[in-house]
């Protein structure tokens, strides 16, 4: 066998490390979303930023560098339809279809287990693990029926508590431990059709979602080994590497951004 020192090539790194790559973004209108579109964008990417709400969406626009390559559209993950809509245009404005997707929609509705209703329980499933599904499946499907030799990445973004759980969080905990689970099956099916997925874990990262779990973020605080929330730039910089060549060898792996709460 030939030793690996004599064939290793490492390449110089491009500044721009998705230039040329249309990236689909769900819940692109806030937070971690919003934020992932600001970092593939400045990457060099052309951003389908989509949200249920589209005048977020809209508004994540006049954030971009580039504006006029990038759109908005709205879309809600849990429709069929509407992520199909969304899927058509791709080909209708930007002349071809995606190829990076981030997983980035989500919702939590939090009660005690002994309380939780049936309705709000589902409500994390459809939007966290179903929504996932319907666009992931369209994603593949579009990618893989255009023919275009272009390779596909997909980041999850799942949830530290897909791993531990917590009180209260029954449903929310669920779907996102569906999540990390669909991210391997996935990965596992998509790998030998070029398509790479792998998923993210944050903790408690400061958007419009956290601040409405003033209680948990007081709880989850002693336990973060660097003390404080993470930003939601910190991760979407992990999101750009995981899209990106750079980490071409990573498959079905699950990335904790979390400041080391629960390593
Ligand atoms: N903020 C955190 O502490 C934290 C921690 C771990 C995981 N996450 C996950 O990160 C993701 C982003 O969360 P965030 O904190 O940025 O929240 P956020 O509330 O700021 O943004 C969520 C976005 O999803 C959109 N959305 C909701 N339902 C939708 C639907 N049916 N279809 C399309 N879009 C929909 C909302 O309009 C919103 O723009 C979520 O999946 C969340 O579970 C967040």
């Amino acid at each position: 066998m030939a030793a690996s020192a004599d064939t290793t090539t490492i390449t110089t790194t491009p500044s721009c490390t998705l230039t040329g790559r249309i990236a689909l973004v769900t819940g692109g209108g806030s937070g971690i979303g919003r934020a992932c579109c600001q970092v593939l964008a400045r990457e060099g990417a052309r951003l389908m930023v989509t949200d249920i709400n589209l005048q977020a969406a809209k508004h994540t626009l006049t954030l971009l560098p580039g504006g006029q390559q990038h759109v908005a559209l709205a879309m809600d993950v849990r429709d069929r339809r509407s992520v199909d809509d969304v899927m058509k245009s791709a080909h209708d404005q930007c002349g071809a279809p995606p190829s990076l997707l981030v997983n980035c929609a989500g919702v939590f509705i939090t009660s005690p287990i002994l309380k939780i209703d049936d309705d709000s329980w589902q409500k994390n499933i459809d939007v966290n693990l179903m929504g996932l599904f319907l666009v992931t499946q369209a994603f593949a499907r579009s990618l893989l029926e255009s023919g275009i030799d272009s390779k596909g990445a997909i980041v999850n973004i799942a949830s530290i508590m897909g791993k531990t759980g917590l009180t209260e969080f029954s449903g929310y905990s669920a779907s996102k431990g569906g999540v990390i689970s669909l991210t391997k099956t996935c990965a596992a099916e998509l790998a030998s059709k070029a398509i790479r997925v792998n998923c993210v874990l944050p903790g408690v990262i400061d958007t419009p979602m956290s601040a409405n779990a003033s209680e948990m973020r007081e709880n989850f605080k002693r336990l973060i080994p660097l003390d404080r929330f993470g930003r939601p730039e910190e991760v979407a910089e992990v999101v750009a590497f995981l899209l990106s060549e750079r980490s071409s060898y990573m498959v079905g792996a699950c990335v904790e951004v979390t400041g080391g709460y629960a390593m």
